[in-house]
């Protein structure tokens, strides 16, 4: 059974914003109301408040956050305001309206000191603020009890910044990269995402639960076989080197190991995810089509 139900996505000019848009025209039972900053800025309790009595939605898809993580060690008041305390000021706003949320997560909230894939019930221990800022965010969430958090690894698109463009940007001008090797986990097509979102909300009210899911694409690799393949694919002329992350220091701490087990996510949505290599084949057909290797 499928259900009309009016989405609120915020946030919607990010990565996977902008993949909900792309993809929205295939669940003709779904009608959408796509804001960013501009339209709803959601660290405004008042301002969410009054946008959500005005258009009722059933659900809010929360896509924006503050995903700099090297930044957010310095700026940690704008990555807390994002990432933790807007959750809340949604997730209160819903609870008012009857209304229920989907909110995005991250594998950061681990500290990647594991060697078995992270489940639900795994222990968090973030080390980064960006981490921190999205645990306490989803504690916010779940406090509220409307709404479920999707913890998801590695994003990238077709739309935005991320690791996949920025290696073809530099392969295309550069002779050799130099990629970790010593930081495992798995890439996740946005696009697939947001497809599993919007499974889930367009089937019955009864299977949406208000709990912690795990979901990336299939598989595992490093960040040097991610880079390895993107330029396999796109046929450029760059050497990968792989390097460890002692060679490459960033301002924020790395979990060395971040695969999720999505036995929960599977089980419950029954949703099928297809491995890492087939979904960023998908993607960079969309960019070598729309002309964006020549970024
Ligand atoms: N990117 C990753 O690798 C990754 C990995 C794991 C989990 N996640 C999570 O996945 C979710 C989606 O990430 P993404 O990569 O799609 O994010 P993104 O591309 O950075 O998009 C976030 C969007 O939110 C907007 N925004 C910023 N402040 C806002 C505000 N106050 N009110 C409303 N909108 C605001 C941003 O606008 P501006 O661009 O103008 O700031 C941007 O359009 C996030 O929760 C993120 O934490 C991401």
């Amino acid at each position: 059974m499928e259900n009309n139900s009016l989405i609120l996505v915020t946030g919607s000019n990010g990565q996977l914003g902008s993949e909900i848009k792309a993809i929205s025209h295939l669940y003709p039972t779904l009608s959408f109301v796509f804001t960013d900053i501009e339209e709803l800025n959601i660290i405004d309790p008042e301002a969410v408040e009054t946008f959500l009595k005005k258009i009722n939605p059933n659900f809010v898809i929360n896509c924006a956050a503050y995903t700099a993580v090297d930044k957010s060690e310095t700026e940690m008041e704008a990555a807390t305001l994002l990432n933790s305390v807007a959750p809340g000021i949604i997730a209160n706003a819903c609870k008012a309206n009857g209304c229920r949320m989907v909110h995005i997560s991250t594998d950061y909230v681990f500290d990647g000191n594991a060697y078995q894939p992270y489940n639900e019930l795994s222990p968090v221990n973030p080390t980064s603020h960006y981490g921190k800022s999205k645990l306490k965010g989803e504690e916010n969430v779940i406090e509220s009890g409307v709404g479920m958090i999707i913890r998801t690894s590695w994003l990238y698109s077709s739309f935005g910044h991320n690791f996949v463009k920025t290696i073809i940007r530099n392969a295309k001008i550069k002779p050799e990269l130099r990629v970790v090797f010593d930081q495992i986990g798995c890439p996740t097509y946005a696009r697939d995402l947001a497809d599993v979102i919007l499974k889930i909300i367009s089937r019955n009210n009864e299977s949406f639960i208000p709990s912690v899911f795990h979901y990336s694409n299939e598989g595992v690799c490093s960040w040097y076989d991610f880079a390895f393949e993107i330029v396999n694919l796109t046929k450029l002329d760059c050497k990968i080197t792989p390097i460890e992350t002692k060679d490459y220091p960033l301002p924020a701490k790395r979990p060395h190991y971040s695969v999720f087990n999505k036995e929960k996510i599977r089980n419950h949505y029954n949703i099928e995810i297809s491995h890492w290599s087939k979904s960023l084949s998908n993607c960079i057909s969309l960019i070598i089509k729309d002309g964006l290797l020549n970024l």
